[in-house]
């Protein structure tokens, strides 16, 4: 498998069998994904792979919390407070496209919920993998750790696995740091779904768009 074939390949998804990851499969990616370059080498990367029954009773907790109407808060604002345009019409195009694979109206608020909710059990994936960063650190680790996730993610496409990055689980620091003994003054970055795909399920079934190079890009060549 060449990078491009990796690149193309990569895909958020979001139903897993269920099959365990195999220990040597996941210390092969973050090795491999440990070559992610990174400012002056700081490497800022902490990981936390959470598996079996640690995460399911994370997972219980957050899930519990969440439908307690508690939206939790994260570490660090990822999305914008105002959405402007053009991304307030491609994260409402996202969110369209799951719903409508899944059959999910505008009006079934449960339904939304409960397709929610399964973030914070990473969609049922064996792996749960946490990132986290010292908060000493400053906005450029965030451009190393982009960089770092990504790599993690082409690199299970390599072993045959799959993956859906997590924003969401950033919204319960304080339960996850509580449960894994990180540090109260570390930054969680975000989560990440890790497993073998359900290429039956229709949540998997369909594939986001993206703009042509020509959108995006000026050239000043001569
Ligand atoms: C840092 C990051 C966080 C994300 N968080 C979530 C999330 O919490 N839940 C989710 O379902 N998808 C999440 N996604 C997946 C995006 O929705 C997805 O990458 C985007 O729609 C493009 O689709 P693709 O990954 O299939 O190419 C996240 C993606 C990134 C890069």
């Amino acid at each position: 498998m060449n990078v491009t074939e990796a690149l193309k390949q990569r895909k958020s998804v979001r139903a897993f069998l269920n099959k365990a990851v195999e220990k040597n499969k996941i210390n092969a990616i973050l090795e491999a994904a440990s070559h992610a370059p990174s400012g002056v080498n700081t490497q800022p990367w902490q990981v936390a792979v959470v598996t079996g029954v640690k995460k399911k009773t994370l997972q219980e907790q957050i899930e519990t919390t969440f439908r307690s109407g508690d939206k939790g808060k994260a570490d660090y604002p990822y999305y914008p407070e105002k959405w402007i345009e053009p991304y307030k019409s491609r994260r409402k195009a996202c969110g369209l496209q799951l719903y409508s694979a899944l059959g999910i109206t505008r009006e079934d608020k449960q339904r939304q919920l409960d397709q929610w909710a399964a973030n914070y059990r990473a969609f049922d994936a064996p792996v749960m993998l946490l990132f986290f960063m010292e908060s000493a650190m400053q906005t450029g680790s965030f451009m190393d750790y982009g960089m770092f996730l990504q790599s993690v993610m082409l690199s299970a496409v390599e072993q045959g696995l799959a993956s859906c990055p997590l924003a969401s689980l950033s919204h319960y620091p304080h339960i996850i740091k509580a449960a894994l003994d990180y540090p109260d003054d570390s930054l969680l970055v975000c989560g990440m779904a890790l497993g073998y795909e359900d290429k039956e399920a229709i949540v998997n079934s369909y594939r986001t768009p993206r703009l042509e190079v020509s959108t995006f890009t000026r050239y000043f060549m001569d």
